[in-house]
C-alpha cells in the first residue's frame, strides 16, 4: 500500500516576487520557481488538491494544479492567506524581505550622482501562516543560506514556529537558485534528513514523501 495525500489540500508558494520601483523598474531575485513547481507537481502526483501561488516565472502549470499568479510580496500574501484553510503549506517562494516605500508614479529620471531608495519590510507570509487561526497542520519553510546552514535554518524553524524547514546552500556551483539539481537538508524539532543531490523533480518527490510521513492522518 503506498501512502497518499488524497483528500488533503496542499498550498504551495513559488518563484520570486517583483517589487516595483517605478513603472519600468523593479527589485527581484534569481529564484526560478522550479523547486516550487516541482513540489506542487509532486503533491498533485501524490493525490493532493494543490493550489500553487506563483510569482513571476515562465513555467507551465503542473497537471492537476490550480495556479494563482502574483507579482509582489503583498499580492503573494493576499493570495496565500486567501487560499486558507489548507492541510499543508509549503513556502518555497523567495519573497522579497523589503519593498520600496512607494512606487514612483512616473519613470524616475537620472538627476544626481547617487539615488537613495527607501525600502520597508514586507510581512513574513510563512510566519503569518504558521500563526494563523486556521493554521495548516503542517507548515514547511525553505531557507536559502550561504553559510552556517543548520544554525540559521533551525533559528527560522523556531522563530517562525514551523514544523519543517528545508535548507539549501546557495552560492555553490550547480546547486540552488537557477540550477536543475539541488540538495536539501530538512530539519524538524528533533530530527533531520538529507535529500539529494538530485534533479529538482526527484528532490520534490522525496520532500513530499517526508511531508506525507509527517502529516497527521
Ligand atoms: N518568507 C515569507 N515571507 C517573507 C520572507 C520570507 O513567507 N516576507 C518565507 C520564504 O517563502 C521561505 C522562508 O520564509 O519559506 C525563508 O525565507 P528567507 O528569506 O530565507 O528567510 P528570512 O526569514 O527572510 O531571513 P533572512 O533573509 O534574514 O535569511
Amino acid at each position: 500500500m503506498s501512502a497518499s495525500l488524497g483528500g488533503k489540500r496542499v498550498l504551495v508558494s513559488a518563484g520570486p516576487t517583483y517589487e516595483d520601483i517605478d513603472p519600468v523598474r523593479f527589485i527581484g531575485n534569481r529564484s526560478s520557481g522550479k523547486m516550487g513547481f516541482a513540489v506542487a507537481a509532486a503533491a498533485a502526483g501524490a493525490g493532493a488538491d494543490v493550489v500553487l501561488v506563483a510569482g513571476p516565472v515562465q513555467l507551465p502549470t503542473p497537471d492537476g494544479v490550480r495556479r494563482i499568479d502574483v507579482r509582489s510580496a503583498a499580492q503573494l500574501r493576499e493570495a496565500v492567506l486567501g487560499a486558507l484553510p489548507a492541510d499543508v503549506y509549503i513556502g518555497t517562494a523567495a519573497v522579497a524581505d523589503y519593498t520600496p516605500r512607494q512606487m514612483a508614479p512616473g519613470k524616475i529620471k537620472k538627476t544626481g550622482e547617487t539615488l537613495v531608495l527607501e525600502l520597508v519590510r514586507t510581512a513574513d507570509v510563512l510566519a503569518e501562516v504558521a500563526a494563523h487561526p486556521r493554521r495548516p497542520a503542517l507548515v514547511v519553510g525553505f531557507a536559502a543560506e550561504t553559510d552556517d546552514v543548520e544554525r540559521y535554518a533551525r533559528g527560522k524553524l523556531a522563530a517562525k514556529k514551523l514544523d519543517l524547514i528545508a535548507a539549501n546552500r546557495v552560492g555553490v556551483a550547480g546547486s540552488g537558485f537557477e540550477s536543475e539539481d539541488n540538495a536539501l537538508t530538512v530539519y524538524w524539532q528533533d530530527g533531520e534528513r538529507s535529500l539529494g543531490p538530485a534533479p529538482k523533480t526527484e528532490l520534490a518527490r522525496q520532500l513530499i514523501q517526508l511531508i506525507l510521513e509527517k502529516t497527521p492522518a
